[in-house]
Parts: structure tokens; C-alpha cells; sequence
């Protein structure tokens, strides 16, 4: 196993001098004395992908994490032959490509700053063992330099000086510094001098990424077999890089339904029935908002999926419809593993359609399980997929079930030192037979990929719901994600904010953790605290193994249900703002997280900071860490900011401490935003919703928010059918105004909207809706506080002393 790259240089091999040069529409190929040929395809003005080979001719081009939707073309292209290089200019960047060793230097075409040299560059050694090369690739890094990103690494926000593995792997009860865990995510942000850039290797094999942490100026990355195949992603916004890598691997196909992004209860497992109902019935009695129940793998028979055991489960879809008629939407665990059975029909169907993976020599790969032992279905061949799918009719179409859980896809395998096939397991990889060595990192996001395709196939004229523990880049397109097993510690709490939060600058914000850990048993005081923190992440769930004791609402003593749910509540309310970033992220790729290098990469004082983060635009939020706090320091980054309990106004950039008891956490909002909110429902849909409430923030100046809705489910908002709000504010000493800019076509419910002010520097004395004067008493007015108006509008403007 190759460990170094360049220390270990004696078996190093580099491209020679630059022999012959041919360019093909967007393509060009540089063709060195000793055959590497660097491919180099211009996909957009800031986005470049260099491809390597060392042997004349390239591998099939093909990857799971590009998506065929991605952007494509450049306003401007230009290749010059100078002296000692090639020149490239598009009209973001200016390239270099050395003749003398093949290394590429790139530049800002505006400023003609250098963002990007090689160090090595390409450089490889020879794979006695696999054939092929370990492919490497090393760059210079600057002091100051910064490194964001990675999928789930449970370590600080900021890279830099630490090595990485990407190997997807079950890791129960993983802990800070635990690496590989469950994803691979090969994609990071460099910020050099306040300019970010990306760089995402393509690479499925065993992958290292080194931030000087083995050379002081040099961060390399390599992989154990395949092509160094890399994207090159210019800002230099860094939410243009997540942005721009998000188009590259998929946004996801589409909305969830807003149910989803309501509040879930999980637990390994709630069983029979009656349990079931149990807790349900709990959540309505205290008023407890909840739209999703799940049950784990005790629903199946003797862990066999597709099937349920009867005792526990006599009428599954009669209890469905139970579950749905109380607002409930029931999700289910599937697993890869399916237990070898004659008797099995899933077992039978797949044994004789040749669908089970095999080891290089012939037999099939067998392994244990939860069902003890298993075969595994080859999810990177097609026909398997198509057959998988299908096999969710009963469950979805018929049974109604809601959501699928997908776990233990990496694939996890019991008792054996690996953890993991081993890699001689064959593989279709669609066509491009290999090795478990290369599939392994891509196994769990295609099984999510073919249980995606069966759930939206059979939910349909509904969305679907899926969700995977582990993932390739592109996996966002398919599903939501949590980040596995947890456990129940303070220093837990920090690693689901870290997560949370790298998962979203890494294109896939429908994450979330197992709320409260999964193993072991918080205090009521831990509940609460990672509940405060769990309303912002897209994915909102409880989760636990269970054996160590309860973990609802209500399992810990009424001070902690009654803040739970008040939090719960919050989460309702915010629904359409987080529906609206939502939104933003399958339009545009924006991260519905955004930690603060992100927000406000200019700062440098953001650059190692990783508690803090932004949900959605205009939302600052900072958990608590730590038990028996009252408050804590934070940093608030540059701009103003109101105090979301207290409507206090800070200005930031700078750190302060922010009261915080139990019953808070350090929320602000910016100011000029405008927050909508839903009132409070046990379920989503559960009332028709004729008023929604615009949280105004005041500010001496301009802000702009926006407000997306629609049906909340179903596909009619692709075809025009949603609303999309903007609301202009314009704040002055003595004066607001709010313009609003309506486009779609659907028609929302409500027609009126409560607003409520904060911070409003005047006493109202006279207000027009659309150029007419409205009497003050019209609109219903609380002090200067709030006031209501019932039908739409363009323009509110409020005049005051
Ligand atoms: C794995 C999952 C966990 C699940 C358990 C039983 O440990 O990560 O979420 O509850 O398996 O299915």
C-alpha cells in the first residue's frame, strides 16, 4: 500500500519534455517524449479538467459522479505557443502548460495572479502488483493557503496540515480525527489570498489527500489505480466553487417533499405494531410535530429484505395507512445484503439471474450480515439496478411506504478484518468490468441510486424519499444522507455540526446526523442541545441503537420535552425558509449550510473557524458545545446582525459572548432579511395554511429575500407551477420599504401576510400599499410592532417620525 508520495520518490516516474500538441473543439492533448498525454478539456471558462495517461492511449471515459446535466461551454478560448509554454486563456483563466515537464500553472485572467501551480505535478509509479499506476499528483501550497471540504471528515473545517484517506467504511461509534468513515468525497476548496478554487479528483480507487502535512508547502493527492483524472474549479466566490462542482456531479433530480424536511423519529428498533403506535400516538398527545416514523431492520423477516415478519407486522399496510392517516410517513431500512435462502424468492430471483457479486476466481462473494450469511447484488451493473428497482412495488406502490433508509451499502461486512469485500470482487461498473478495488467507493451510492429509481418510480405522481449512509460524489442527486454511527458525547455534538456543514460544501446538503448519538445514552441536557442544533440541518432526525435506553422527546423529563418542542415548533415555522433554500440548492447548487470561510471568505478571521455557520441566507446560528453553559464566544461575522431572542443588534467581525441557557442557542439573523414562517402544525399538510407570517429585520440600507413555493410535493413546479417571491427592502431613518416581485404560476393558499418588525427605527405614522394610503387601523396594527395585510402586494411603503 503506497502511503507517501513523494518522500518515497524511487519509484517515481515524470513526464518527459513536450513532443506534440493537438487541439480538438474544447479538447487538447500534449503528448510527452515518454508517452504521457495530458488531456485537457476546457468544460466552462472556469472549470478545466486535466486527464493523464502514461501509456498513449486513454481508459473508457467514464464516471459515476458526472453528471450528464452538467453546464457546458466557454465565451472565450484562446491557445498560444509561447517559448517555454502553452498559453490557455478562457475568460476566467489563464493556463500554463510547461514543455519541459508537463506543468501547469494557473492564473486569474483579470488580475494575472497565479491561484494554482504544480509542484511535481503528475507524477506515478508503476502497480507491480494490480497492473496499471498509483496515480499522484502533488502542488505547491502557499503560506496562508486554506483548505475546505471532503464529505464527512470528522475533523476541524479547515484541512490544512492533516492527510486523508477516501475509502468508504462502516465505522461504528468513529470519533474526532476517525479517517476514512463513511463517504468518499474527493473534492476540496483551496483559498489562496482570498481567491478559492476547487479540485475534484474523479478517482473511485483508494484515495489519499495530503495537506502539508508531509511537506510544509506542498498538498498532494493520489490514488491507488485509475487515471489522475481531475476538475480544476475557479471562484474565485467559494460559493461559486461548491456551486460549480455541485453542476458538475448533480444537484438533486428534484424537491423533496416538504414532509421531509419536517422532523423524523427513528430507532433501532420500534417494534411490533403497537410500539409503533405507541410512540406515534405519543407525539400528538404532547403535541410534538413529527411527519416521519421509521422502522429498522426487526420489521423484516429474520432480516430478509422485502419481506415482513408477520408476528411483529400482521397487516403492514393497514398500519401504513394508520400511521398515514395520523400525518405519519413511514420509512423503511434496506440493506444489500440478502440472506442466502433457497426459500428466499429475492435470494432465488437474483442467484438465477447471475445478480450476485462474485470473487475473481468464480465463486460468489459470500459475507455476514445482519441475516448471517449474505450475497450481495452487483448495484453497478444496469439490469441489477432495473431489477432492484422493480422491487420496491410492493413496499411503495402497494404497502405505501414513504421513504427507504439504505445502510450498511459501503458495503459493510461482519467479522472479517477489512470490514469490506475484498478486492478481487468483480464488478460491471456499467460496462467497464473491474475490480472491487475500483467499485468499492461507488457500491453504496449506486445501491442508493437503484433504490432511488424504484421509490420515484413507484411514489409517483409523489416525490421520493431516500436516504443512504454511504456515498460517492454525485450521490446528492439521488438522495439525503446521514452520517452513520454516532454516539451520544459533547464532542459528538461538534462533529454533526462539522459535518453538517462540510457535507454542504461538499455539493450535498441533505445531510443531518443520528440527533442525540446513536450509541450510547445522552443526558437530557445533550438532547437538548443537539435537537437546537438539528432544526438546521436539512436532514432532522432522531436515531438511536437503542439498547442503551429511549430517545424521544419525551424520554427524559418534561423541562427537556417542553424545550424540544418548542424547537420542533421553531423547525415548522421555518419550513418555507428552509423549503426556499432548498430550492436555491437543486436550482443553483448553492450549500443550504454555509459555514463562515464560506460567507465571508474575505475575512481572514473566518478562515479557522468552524462552530459558526449560516443556515440558509440570512441565519447565523452557533451551537453549544459544552453542558451546563449559559452562553458562549462566538464570532459574528462582518455586517449587522439582530439577536434572534432578543432583537439586540450587533455588528460583527469581531467575537463576543452571546447568552445562551437551555432553553437557546446563539441565533441572529441579518439584518435587512426577511424570514417567512409557516404557523406551527403537527405534520405537514395537516392545516391549510391561509397566513404566513414575513419576519421583517430592519436595516439603513438594501437587502433582498427570496420565498419559493409550491404543491410541497409532486412535479407540477418543474412545469411552471410554484411561486417565487422576491422581496426587496429598503431601509431609512424614517421610512421602509418593501417591494415584492411575484413569478410561477402557482397559486399559494394564503393571500395575507402578518408582518412583523424588528427593529424598525421610526413610529409608523402613515403606510401605503401599492401607492394608496391604507388606514392604520385597516391593517390591524400591534403598536409598531406588527400589522397584516390580506391581499397581495408590490410595494408597501411605511412612512413614520
Ligand atoms: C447500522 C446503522 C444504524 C442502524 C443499524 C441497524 O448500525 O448505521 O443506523 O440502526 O445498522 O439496522
Amino acid at each position: 500500500m503506497i502511503i507517501n508520495t513523494d518522500l518515497e520518490q524511487k519509484g517515481n516516474l515524470f513526464p518527459s519534455k513536450i513532443v506534440a500538441y493537438r487541439k480538438d473543439v474544447d479538447t487538447l492533448y500534449f503528448t510527452t517524449e515518454n508517452d504521457v498525454v495530458l488531456e485537457m478539456t476546457i468544460l466552462r471558462d472556469s472549470v478545466l479538467r486535466f486527464r493523464y495517461t502514461t501509456t498513449g492511449t486513454f481508459e473508457n471515459d467514464f464516471s459515476y459522479a458526472i453528471t450528464k446535466h452538467a453546464s457546458k461551454g466557454y465565451n472565450f478560448l484562446e491557445i498560444e505557443e509561447e517559448a517555454e509554454s502553452y498559453k490557455i486563456t478562457t475568460s476566467k483563466l489563464i493556463c500554463h502548460i510547461k514543455k519541459e515537464n508537463l506543468q501547469v500553472l494557473i492564473f486569474d485572467a483579470k488580475d494575472h495572479k497565479l491561484i494554482n501551480e504544480d509542484e511535481l505535478g503528475f507524477h506515478w509509479e508503476e502497480s507491480y502488483e494490480y497492473g496499471g499506476n498509483i496515480v499522484k499528483m502533488s502542488k505547491s501550497s502557499h503560506d496562508g493557503e486554506s483548505y475546505y471540504g471532503l464529505g464527512d471528515k470528522p475533523v476541524d473545517l479547515n484541512l490544512k496540515g492533516k492527510r486523508f484517506e477516501n475509502w468508504v467504511t462502516d465505522s461504528y461509534a468513529f470519533g474526532k480525527d476517525t479517517d476514512p468513515i463513511y463517504k468518499a468525497i474527493p473534492f476540496y476548496t483551496g483559498l489562496k489570498d482570498k481567491k478559492a478554487y476547487g479540485i475534484f479528483f474523479d478517482n473511485s480507487f483508494r484515495s489519499y489527500f495530503d495537506f502539508c502535512q508531509e511537506r510544509r508547502n506542498v498538498t498532494s493527492f493520489w490514488a491507488q489505480g485509475g487515471e489522475m483524472n481531475y476538475y480544476f474549479i475557479y471562484g474565485p466566490q467559494m460559493e461559486d466553487v461548491v456551486a460549480n462542482y455541485t453542476d458538475l456531479t448533480g444537484k438533486p433530480h428534484q424537491l423533496p417533499p416538504l414532509w421531509a424536511l419536517g422532523f423524523h423519529q427513528c430507532k433501532w428498533s420500534y417494534y411490533p405494531e403497537s410500539t409503533v403506535k405507541e410512540v406515534t400516538s405519543k407525539f400528538r398527545e404532547l403535541k410534538i410535530p413529527c411527519d416521519a416514523i421509521y422502522l429498522d431492520i426487526d420489521y423484516m423477516d429474520g432480516f430478509r429484505c422485502f419481506t415482513w415478519d408477520k408476528n411483529h407486522f400482521p397487516d403492514p399496510k393497514r398500519m401504513v395507512k394508520e400511521l398515514a392517516d395520523d400525518g405519519f410517513k413511514t420509512v423503511v431500512i434496506i440493506d444489500p445484503g440478502i440472506k442466502i435462502d433457497m426459500e428466499y424468492t429475492v435470494f432465488k430471483e437474483a442467484l438465477d439471474k447471475d445478480y450476485f457479486c462474485k470473487r475473481a476466481d468464480g465463486p460468489y462473494m459470500k459475507g455476514k450480515v445482519w441475516p448471517g450469511e449474505c450475497y450481495f447484488p452487483d448495484f453497478t451493473n444496469a439490469k441489477v439496478r432495473d431489477w432492484w428497482s422493480d422491487l420496491f412495488r410492493d413496499l411503495v406502490e402497494n404497502i405505501g411506504v414513504r421513504g427507504v433508509w439504505n445502510d450498511m451499502n459501503e458495503p459493510a461486512v461482519m467479522e472479517v478484518p477489512n470490514k469490506t469485500f475484498p478486492d478481487d470482487v468483480r464488478h460491471e461498473y456499467d460496462g467497464n468490468r473491474c475490480s472491487h478495488r475500483k467499485a468499492h467507493n461507488v457500491y453504496g451510492m449506486q445501491m442508493a441510486r437503484a433504490t432511488y429509481q424504484g421509490v420515484k418510480k413507484f411514489a409517483y405522481p409523489k416525490r421520493p424519499f431516500v436516504i443512504t449512509r454511504a456515498a460517492y460524489s454525485g450521490t446528492q442527486r439521488y438522495c439525503s444522507t446521514w452520517t452513520g454511527d454516532n454516539v451520544a458525547t459533547w464532542e459528538h455534538l461538534w462533529i454533526a455540526n462539522i459535518q453538517a456543514q462540510r457535507m454542504a460544501m461538499s455539493g450535498f446538503s441533505f445531510a443531518g446526523s443520528d440527533i442525540g448519538g446513536f450509541a450510547e445514552q445522552p443526558s437530557g441536557e445533550l438532547f437538548t442541545r443537539w435537537i437546537q442544533l438539528g432544526i438546521f440541518h436539512p436532514f432532522f432526525r432522531v436515531h438511536s441503537s437503542g439498547d442503551h435506553g429511549n430517545q424521544e422527546p419525551w424520554a427524559f423529563d418534561e423541562d427537556v420535552t417542553n424545550i424540544v418542542r418548542k424547537w420542533i415548533e421553531l423547525r415548522y415555522q421555518l419550513l418555507p425558509y428552509l423549503y426556499t433554500s432548498f430550492w436555491k440548492y437543486v436550482e443553483e447548487g448553492i450549500p443550504m449550510l454555509k459555514s463562515l470561510v464560506l460567507f465571508d471568505q474575505e475575512d481572514v478571521h473566518t478562515h479557522y473557524r468552524s462552530d459558526e455557520f449560516i443556515f440558509g441566507d440570512h441565519m447565523l446560528v452557533c451551537p453549544i458545545l459544552e453542558p451546563n453553559a449559559r452562553g458562549r464566544r462566538m464570532f459574528i461575522p462582518r455586517g449587522e446582525w439582530f439577536n434572534f431572542w432578543t432583537d439586540q443588534i450587533v455588528s460583527g467581525g469581531k467575537e463576543m459572548w452571546v447568552d445562551a441557557d437551555i432553553e437557546t442557542i446563539p441565533v441572529f439573523v441579518k439584518a435587512g432579511a426577511i424570514i417567512p414562517k409557516f404557523p406551527v402544525q403537527q405534520y405537514v399538510g395537516e392545516i391549510d395554511i391561509d397566513e404566513v407570517k414575513l419576519e421583517v429585520y430592519f436595516k439603513n440600507g438594501k437587502e433582498s429575500s427570496i420565498l419559493f413555493d409550491d404543491a410541497h410535493d409532486g412535479y407540477d413546479y418543474k412545469k411552471g407551477r410554484y411561486s417565487l417571491r422576491t422581496f426587496k427592502l429598503t431601509g431609512k431613518s424614517d421610512e421602509l420599504i418593501i417591494q415584492q416581485h411575484k413569478e410561477g404560476k402557482f397559486d399559494a393558499g394564503y393571500q395575507k401576510f402578518k408582518i412583523e418588525f424588528h427593529g424598525l427605527p421610526f413610529t409608523i405614522t402613515k403606510v401605503q400599499i401599492d401607492n394608496e394610503e391604507i388606514s392604520l387601523n385597516d391593517l390591524k396594527m400591534n403598536g409598531n410592532n406588527s400589522m397584516i395585510i390580506d391581499k397581495g402586494f408590490t410595494e408597501l411603503h411605511l412612512f413614520g417620525k
